[in-house]
């Protein structure tokens, strides 16, 4: 399943890769996965200050009244653990942190067990997500999606791990307008060597807001973080309940009956 426990004695390497690690999607620069390892060791370093004084109310935010069981996309070096812990320890939830850098990977499993903190830990991919349809009431993607190489299709596959009335919950850093978009453009390439493939004008917002399976329940533009990572939004996306709430729009009724024609003929040709 590509997973461990943070509570299993073996090393992570071989903990986590094995069957049902996918890696399906991506740059072709990042076929086999991310690796940054410095990046990795910086990132805890260099967070520190944000971590005590910006974020504390937006992991709060993320990790309101958690639940069932809760995918942590991308989950760097275990960040959301801290937040996640009271949840974990009581029992409401069960948390799988999903990270494809082993290096950051690493770290993630380390924290948790420092901290006697339950957690799962898998290496895969965000396209491409080694978990059956419905498996998740919760999943929570904290400034992973400026750096997923292909955020469609990792949006695709949020929408189909959670259980229907599932939510998706987010934090992420987007373009700023103007002469200030026209700097982080001319900083990208430089700033997504550095920063582990970070870009900086992803319209994440809107991409969140598009999608036909789900409902918007909540979205803020926060003025928050520094320049060039700033600003960002927060909000919740809640898993629609049912095909027949997404047939009101004529497009996805296409695609619909599309999908159901494709699995007939499948069917059909046994
Ligand atoms: C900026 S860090 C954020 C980490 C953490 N969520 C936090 O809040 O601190 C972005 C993370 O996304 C991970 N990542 C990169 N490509 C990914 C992908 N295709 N799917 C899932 N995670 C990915 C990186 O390895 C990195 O750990």
């Amino acid at each position: 399943m590509g997973t461990t426990t943070a509570e299993e004695d073996e090393h992570v390497e071989s903990g986590v890769v094995g069957e049902g690690t996918s890696h399906d999607h991506g740059d072709a620069s990042e076929e086999d996965g991310p690796a940054h390892p410095w990046f990795a060791r910086l990132y805890d370093p260099v967070m520190r200050a944000s971590e005590a004084k910006l974020f504390p109310p937006h992991r709060e935010y993320l990790a309101r009244d958690l639940a069932g069981d809760v995918l942590d996309l991308g989950a760097g070096t275990g960040a959301m653990l801290p937040y996640y812990e009271e949840a974990i320890r009581s029992g409401a939830a069960e948390v799988t942190m999903l990270e494809p850098d082993p290096h950051m990977r690493e770290q993630a499993v380390a924290a948790a067990r420092e901290d006697g903190i339950e957690v799962t830990v898998s290496d895969a991919r965000a396209e491409s997500l080694p978990f059956p349809d419905d498996s998740f009431d919760v999943v929570v993607a904290s400034m992973v999606f400026c750096t997923i190489p292909d955020p469609e299709a990792a949006l695709d596959e949020v929408a189909r791990v959670l259980r229907p009335g599932g939510e998706f919950r987010f934090l992420e850093h987007v373009t700023e307008e103007g002469w200030r978009r026209l700097a982080q453009r001319a900083l990208g390439p430089l700033w997504s060597r550095v920063a582990g493939g970070c870009r900086l004008t992803r319209r994440t917002g809107e991409l969140f807001d598009d999608h036909e399976a789900f409902v918007l329940a909540e979205m803020e533009r926060l003025h928050l973080g520094v320049f060039p990572v700033r600003p960002f939004v927060r909000g919740t996306l809640e898993r629609r309940d049912s095909i027949a709430e997404m047939g009101a729009d004529p497009s996805v009724r296409e695609r619909v009956r599309e999908a159901v024609d494709a699995a007939r003929d499948r069917l059909a040709r046994r």
